[in-house]
Order: structure tokens, then C-alpha cells, then sequence
């Protein structure tokens, strides 16, 4: 279920696993569903949840619908007796974030958030070498996801009320992150939003948002998302910057001389 993110990578991963069988896709908008049906040779289309649902022969719906329906849709999902993928964020509100982890207790069934940095070759290698003490005791992180948001302004990306803005649909990639490398969660945050392009003032909603983030004994992470940064090249632009006791760990998009330094052998290990 889903246009962008299904046809730039699910549909791509479902393809690749030749031990499942393609059951159906669903869209809200039927030529949609069709052509994703045809594109990946399922045996049925629908447009609606219900109507998937019903079909007996679905063990896992894999949800890519807008951020606002996450909740709704894997709600339905659980309660049907379905294992859930669902696309990040988990969902649009810390209400409905808690009715979901509820939904898949409750049902028995798996309820999986694709926080896809998690499976990326260069973040894994980041925690292993973290995990590892390559650079000492970790101090601080520094992470940034930005890009030119290609949408027209009525787009459902713009409106707060169902994305929540370039924080929640970027930055939950670099707070999942960061939390992951520094293994605990936040203890205080504090962060700043801005309008800065037409689309976004027209909206209300944030298009840059920095943010500062203290974790326990002293550890610190700032983060800054942008939906107005200037490019022409997709999709986006990332950039992390670690520093420990021992060394640091520094990685652009745009750079090449991203790797790991030590202090103490003064050595630059170039990925
Ligand atoms: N993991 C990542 O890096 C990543 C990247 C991009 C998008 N995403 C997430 O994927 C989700 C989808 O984003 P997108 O950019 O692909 O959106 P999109 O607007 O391109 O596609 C969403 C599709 O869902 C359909 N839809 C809407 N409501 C529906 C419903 N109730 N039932 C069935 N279909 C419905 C729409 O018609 C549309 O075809 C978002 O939550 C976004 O945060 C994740």
C-alpha cells in the first residue's frame, strides 16, 4: 500500500523474496492499486483496508500510506490477525503510538516500524564501531537530514496535521538513530522549528528544525532537518558527525573523505 517509498524500495524487497507469495495491493486510488497489482504480479487488487483484510490467504500487510494512517491502518491490520510493516514514524501522535503497540500486544501479531537506517551498511558499521570502543567513550553526535521537499503545497506532506512537519518525518530518522548509537534515550529536549519556504508558511508547518538533545552523564546530540534546503539532486542530503574520548567518526553524503580517526595513533581510516 503506498505510491513513493513502495515503488523506491518495497516493492523492490517484496520482488527480491522469492519464499513469499504476493497476495494483493491496496490504494485508496484504484488505477494505483491496479498498477502496483500488475507491476508485482499479485493475485488480487483492492481499495479498501476492509476489503484486504477479509482476504484470508494475507499473513503480513506491509502499510507505505501517508503518516496519518498509520495508526488506523495497522490498527485494523493487528486486529485482524495480520503481522504489521509499517513505515516510519510509528505514527502521528503519541496517542495513537500507544493504541498500536497496544493493537499488536493484544493481537499476538508483529508490529514492525521501518526505521530503515538500522539495516544501512554505513550506520551499521557506525555502532559496531562504537559498540566496539574504536573511538573511546562516545561524547557527542551530530546529525543532519536535509532536502528540497519536491511536493506541490496541497500535498499531504505539508500539511502538519497529517505528516508533523519535517521533525517528525525526517528528524524520527536521526532521534532513532541517535538513540541507538548512544544505546539510552533523552533525558531533556529542546528544539527550534521554522517556515521558511511558501509552501510551509501557507501550512503552518516547520520545514527546519534544529534541535539539542542531552542524554545521561553529559552525552549531547543536535540535530537539524530541512525540507527548504537548496538542491537539485535526490533524494537527499545527509551528514553525521561522532565524537568520543579516543577518536571520532565523521560521514557526509557529499564528502570523500568520510572514516574513523583515532587520537591516539593519529591514524585516518578512510571507508
Ligand atoms: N523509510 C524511509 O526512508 C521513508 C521514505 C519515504 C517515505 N516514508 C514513509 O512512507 C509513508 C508513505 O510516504 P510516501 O512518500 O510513499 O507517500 P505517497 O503519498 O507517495 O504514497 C502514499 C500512497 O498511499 C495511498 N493511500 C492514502 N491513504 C490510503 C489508505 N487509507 N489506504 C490505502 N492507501 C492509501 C495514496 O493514494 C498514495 O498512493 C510515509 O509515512 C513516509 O513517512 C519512509
Amino acid at each position: 500500500m503506498g505510491i513513493y517509498i513502495y515503488n523506491l524500495a518495497h516493492k523492490y524487497a517484496w520482488k527480491s523474496m522469492k519464499e513469499v507469495e504476493i497476495q494483493a495491493t491496496c490504494d485508496i486510488i484504484a488505477k494505483r492499486a491496479e498498477k502496483a497489482y500488475k507491476d508485482i504480479v499479485a493475485k488480487n487488487y483492492y481499495t479498501t483496508i476492509g476489503d484486504l483484510l477479509s482476504n484470508d490467504d494475507i499473513d503480513v500487510v506491509d502499510i507505505c500510506a501517508p503518516t496519518h494512517e498509520h495508526a488506523r491502518l495497522s490498527i485494523a491490520a493487528l486486529k485482524a490477525g495480520k503481522h504489521v510493516i509499517c513505515e516510519k514514524p510509528l505514527a502521528r501522535n503519541l496517542e495513537s503510538a500507544t493504541e498500536m503497540l497496544k493493537a499488536a500486544e493484544k493481537s499476538g501479531k508483529g508490529l514492525y516500524i521501518g526505521h530503515t537506517r538500522r539495516f544501512d551498511q554505513r550506520w551499521r558499521k557506525t555502532k559496531e564501531s562504537i559498540d566496539s570502543g574504536k573511538i573511546g567513550t562516545l561524547l557527542y553526535i551530530r546529525r543532519c537530514e536535509r532536502t528540497w521537499l519536491p511536493f506541490p503545497p496541497d500535498y499531504w506532506h505539508w500539511d502538519p496535521e497529517k505528516s508533523g512537519g519535517v521533525l517528525l518525518d525526517s528528524g524520527i530518522h536521526c532521534a532513532n538513530l541517535i538513540n541507538w548509537f548512544f544505546g539510552s534515550k533523552p533525558k531533556e529536549v529542546f528544539a527550534r522549528g521554522n517556515m521558511i519556504r511558501e509552501e510551509a508558511k501557507a501550512n503552518g508547518v516547520h520545514d527546519l528544525v534544529t534541535v539539542m538533545i542531552r542524554y545521561e552523564d553529559g552525552k549531547t546530540a543536535f540535530i537539524d532537518v530541512s525540507w527548504a534546503f537548496p538542491m537539485t539532486y535526490a533524494p537527499f542530503y545527509s551528514s553525521r558527525d561522532i565524537f568520543g574520548t579516543e577518536g571520532r567518526i565523521e560521514y557526509s553524503d557529499r564528502c570523500e573523505s568520510n572514516g574513523i580517526y583515532s587520537r591516539q595513533s593519529g591514524f585516518w581510516w578512510v571507508w
